[in-house]
């Protein structure tokens, strides 16, 4: 797997200092509240899992999934939700989880379903953020890193459902693409 990678773009140990930080300003932020992180799968299972480690205030967690990619590097735009919350969300203050905010455009979708549901607030959280090329109207609350317009694998983020595993963040050998 190793192999594969070109360059890595955030280390392991940079990574866990900022998701340390996060943590720490989403417990200032919402003190005396229990938020709801809502991780959406599968790309930021591993974020969540340490980002909730990081926080010291109680909070909640649940799952969404939704497809929009299939195995493209490019955001197809249309969005399905493929596993839906478990929780009622009515009066919560809720905080989406993402790997990356890259088009915009699954965030802008599911931040519009969620809203329809009454929440008492709604925050968006993304470990990384690709401005170049987003596509809707939306801008995360908390970002993790500012990231280079390159399609990125690594903690969680996959080309083909691999390289979720890697426990940084780093970009593909232009020849693993073109296979
Ligand atoms: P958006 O709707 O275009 O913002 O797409 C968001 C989703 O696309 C993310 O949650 C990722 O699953 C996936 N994605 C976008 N850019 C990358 C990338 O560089 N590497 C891996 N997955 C990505
Ligand atoms: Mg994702």
């Amino acid at each position: 797997m190793l192999q594969d990678i070109e360059r890595v773009f955030f280390t392991e140990d940079e990574i866990k200092a900022r998701v340390q930080e996060l943590g720490k300003q989403i417990s200032d932020d919402y003190r005396g509240k229990t938020p709801l992180f809502v991780s959406v799968l599968k790309g930021s299972f591993v974020f969540m899992a340490d980002l909730m480690r990081s926080v010291g205030i109680y909070c909640d967690i649940d799952f969404m999934a939704v497809s929009s990619y299939g195995s493209k590097t490019v955001s197809s735009g249309a969005v399905e939700i493929t596993k839906d919350l478990s929780y009622d969300i009515d009066g919560r203050d809720i905080i989406i989880i993402e790997d990356i905010l890259d088009s915009g455009l699954t965030l802008a979708y599911l931040k519009k379903y969620m809203e329809m549901r009454n929440p008492a607030s709604i925050a968006i959280c993304a470990l990384l953020d690709k401005p170049a090329r987003r596509k809707a109207d939306i801008v995360p609350d908390y970002s993790g890193f500012l990231c280079p317009d390159s399609f990125i694998v690594g903690y969680g983020l996959d080309y083909n459902e691999r390289y979720r595993n890697l426990p940084f963040i780093g970009v593909l050998k232009p020849e693993i693409y073109e296979n």
